[in-house]
């Protein structure tokens, strides 16, 4: 496998910036801006290329199920995370008494906001966090009620970065009778996964955190002995076993997770996701998911000697690359250190430092340092 001293020198940003930004967006490869010009360049010179165009999501979709172990009839294209969570939202019914949604506080709020449209038809209940933003995986069994349907929690946490045993929580879930849906948003590029030994039911990840890519496009997981019992409420030509039968007024949804595309895909999107899913093939995601964890420790210690908070104050191996600090005034921080050259990224009332395989300790130093006079300042201009 390439470096990572070799794997940065690929990324042009780093002639002139220091990119920290990955729980938001990860730096760009030459290969994905070659690939969305490719796609500009074939629309301009050849009118149309609907083959073409129709193949690189399609190999896109064939690379995501390779990524995460699953079979590509396993795997439907969706415009995002939020689109991905809705499908199946829509799609279950109550069964066997069960209707009883548990979904962890911790989510990215959109996860939330999908399954609350979901009442009245289903019970939706939030899983509260404690003091340090996180639940406790061995609390889950004991709180997990009788009539559960669906388990729905992220892998790593969008704002923290705490990172959880999927293995362990479906086990958990699957005892109870239910099934677990994963947003895997910011652990997708990071972080080996692996859907047949975690054993999850429904995963979904976007390209723009992690993933080398650009927002407009996601993938959906969902295990194929469960999909084909769900009918797709939000759904299209695509979704249908042959999407040229242009039968209006049948539908005949594909087979497997197939069936949950919709519309025409987002094809400058796919060409983008191609190229960066290409990129993440060449890296082994243990090697990826080692060095991260060493940046960890580094960032910890470079943040407690700078008497930052870290509102992330997990051992390395129980979170992601995100580690985020307390700034008051975080949006304000962010564009104080764009300004400098480094792109780090505001959530609420933290600054995440997000290193990827690209980033070295250097640059962690370096943004520590730069957000000690930074927080400083936003603390007294605020
Ligand atoms: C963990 C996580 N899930 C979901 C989302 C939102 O995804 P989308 O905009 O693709 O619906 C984000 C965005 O930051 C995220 O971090």
């Amino acid at each position: 496998m390439t470096s990572a001293e070799h794997f940065r020198k690929e990324f042009p940003i780093f002639q002139s910036k220091i990119q920290l930004s990955s729980c938001s967006q990860s730096a760009m490869h030459f290969s994905v801006k070659n690939a969305v010009n490719a796609y500009l360049e074939s629309w301009e010179e050849k009118g149309m290329d609907w083959h073409n165009w129709m193949a690189a999501c399609e190999n896109a979709r064939k690379l995501f199920a390779r990524q995460i172990n699953a079979a590509v009839d396993e795997i439907a294209i969706v415009s995002s995370v939020s689109h991905a969570a809705s499908a199946i939202s829509t799609s279950l019914q109550p069964a066997d008494g069960r209707n009883r949604i548990v979904v962890t506080e911790f989510d990215f709020p959109t996860i939330g906001h999908v399954w609350r449209s979901a009442e009245p038809q289903f019970t939706v209940e939030f899983f509260e966090k404690n003091e340090q933003g996180i639940n406790d995986c061995s609390d889950y069994e004991q709180h997990l009620p009788d009539d559960l349907l669906l388990f729905s929690t992220s892998h790593v946490n969008f704002y923290n970065g705490y990172k959880q045993d999927l293995q362990r929580i479906s086990d958990m879930v699957h005892r109870k009778g239910g099934y677990v849906f994963i947003d895997a948003y910011q652990s997708f590029g990071q972080t080996p996964i692996d859907v047949k030994e975690m054993d999850v039911d429904f995963l979904a990840a976007g390209m723009q955190k992690y993933g080398f890519g650009i927002p407009g496009i996601a993938f959906l997981y969902a295990k194929k002995d469960i999909v084909e019992d769900l009918t797709p409420r939000i759904t299209g030509w695509f979704g249908q076993a042959n999407p040229f039968a242009f039968d209006i007024r049948g539908n005949d949804y594909a087979p497997a997770t197939k069936r949950f595309d919709s519309g025409t895909f987002p094809m400058i999107n796919g060409f983008a996701a191609e190229a960066a899913l290409t990129l993440m093939h060449q890296l082994d995601m243990p090697t990826v998911e080692r060095h991260l964890e060493k940046l960890s420790t580094v960032a910890a210690q470079e943040i407690e000697q700078a008497g930052l908070i870290n509102r992330s104050p997990f051992a390395a191996q129980e979170k992601g690359s995100t580690t985020a600090v307390y700034a008051e005034n975080a949006s304000e921080v962010e564009k104080l250190m764009a300004a400098k050259g480094i792109i780090v990224s505001a959530r609420n009332d933290v600054i995440r430092i997000a290193p990827h395989y690209y980033n070295t300790s250097e640059d962690i130093r370096t943004a520590v340092n730069e957000l000690k006079k930074s927080v400083k300042k936003g603390s007294t201009t605020s």
